[in-house]
C-alpha cells in the first residue's frame, strides 16, 4: 500500500516537472551557449558560438543600452521600453532569463501586453506607477499603486500594464524575465493593428459596437513601443 502511494506520489512529481520542462525556457545542457547569431542553422533559441571564442564581452551588455533614461516625448502612448534578451545580447542564449527598462513621461503608459514565454519581476526605480494584471477568464484584475525600490510580479502571459501617475514627471522601472526571449504581444496593437487587418465584422461583434468604430480603429497607427 505504502509503495503504491510512494509510486503515485513520484508519477505526480514527473508529471509536475516534464511541465515544468515544456512550460519555461529549458535548463542549459552546458555551462554556456553564447548565440552564434550568424549560424544559418535553425534550433529552439540560437546554436551556440564555438566555447574558445568566447569572450568576457559576450556576458556583459553596456550602461548605454538600460542604464539611462529613454525619450518617452515621442511616443503616443508616453512611455519606450528597453530590451536586453538574447536578440541583442546573445551571452542570455539558453540561461532563461533577460531584462527590460521601461520609462514614463508625465501620465505615460506601457499599454496592455502580454509576454507568451515570461513571468515578469517589476522593480520601480522612479515614481509611482498604477499597475496590473488580469487573469485567465473570469479575468479578474489584480491592480495596485507602487512606489520607489516596490517590487510587482506579472505571472507569465497574463494582460498587464502599468501607467505613471505623476503629471509633471518621469517614472522608470526595471524588469527581469524568466525567458532569453519573453516575446511581446500588444493587446490594442494586435487586435486593432495586425497586418492584415482582422476582419471587421468580427471586431465589431467582439467589441459589441458598430463598424465604423471599428474602421476608424483600424485606419489609426498602431506604434508599438516594445519589440
Ligand atoms: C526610445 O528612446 C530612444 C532613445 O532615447 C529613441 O531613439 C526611440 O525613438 C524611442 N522610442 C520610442 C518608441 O519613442
Amino acid at each position: 500500500m505504502a509503495s503504491s502511494s510512494n509510486l503515485f506520489l513520484l508519477a505526480a512529481l514527473l508529471a509536475l516537472t516534464s511541465w515544468q520542462a515544456i512550460a519555461y525556457d529549458p535548463s542549459p545542457l552546458q555551462d554556456f551557449c553564447v548565440a552564434d547569431m550568424k549560424s544559418p542553422v535553425r534550433v529552439n533559441g540560437f546554436p551556440c558560438k564555438d566555447p574558445m571564442a568566447v569572450t568576457p564581452d559576450d556576458f556583459f551588455n553596456d550602461a548605454r543600452i538600460i542604464g539611462q533614461p529613454r525619450d518617452t516625448t515621442k511616443s503616443k502612448v508616453g512611455s519606450n521600453v528597453t530590451n536586453v534578451n538574447v536578440i541583442n545580447f546573445p551571452g542570455l542564449n539558453t540561461l532563461g532569463i533577460s531584462l527590460a527598462r521601461i520609462d514614463y513621461g508625465p501620465l505615460g503608459v506601457n499599454t496592455p501586453h502580454i509576454h507568451p514565454r515570461a513571468t515578469e519581476l517589476l522593480t520601480v526605480l522612479e515614481g509611482t506607477l498604477y499597475l496590473g494584471f488580469v487573469t485567465s477568464n473570469p479575468n479578474r484584475l489584480f491592480s495596485k499603486v507602487v512606489k520607489k525600490g516596490d517590487v510587482f510580479v506579472f505571472p507569465k502571459a497574463m494582460i498587464h500594464f502599468q501607467m505613471n501617475l505623476a503629471h509633471d514627471k518621469p517614472a522608470a522601472a526595471l524588469s527581469s524575465l524568466s525567458s532569453q526571449n519573453p516575446g511581446v504581444i500588444t493587446i490594442a496593437n494586435a487586435v486593432f493593428g495586425s497586418d492584415p487587418r482582422i476582419s471587421d465584422d468580427v471586431l465589431a461583434r467582439a467589441f459589441q459596437v458598430e463598424k465604423k468604430l471599428i474602421d476608424w480603429l483600424q485606419s489609426q497607427f498602431w506604434e508599438n513601443n516594445n519589440y
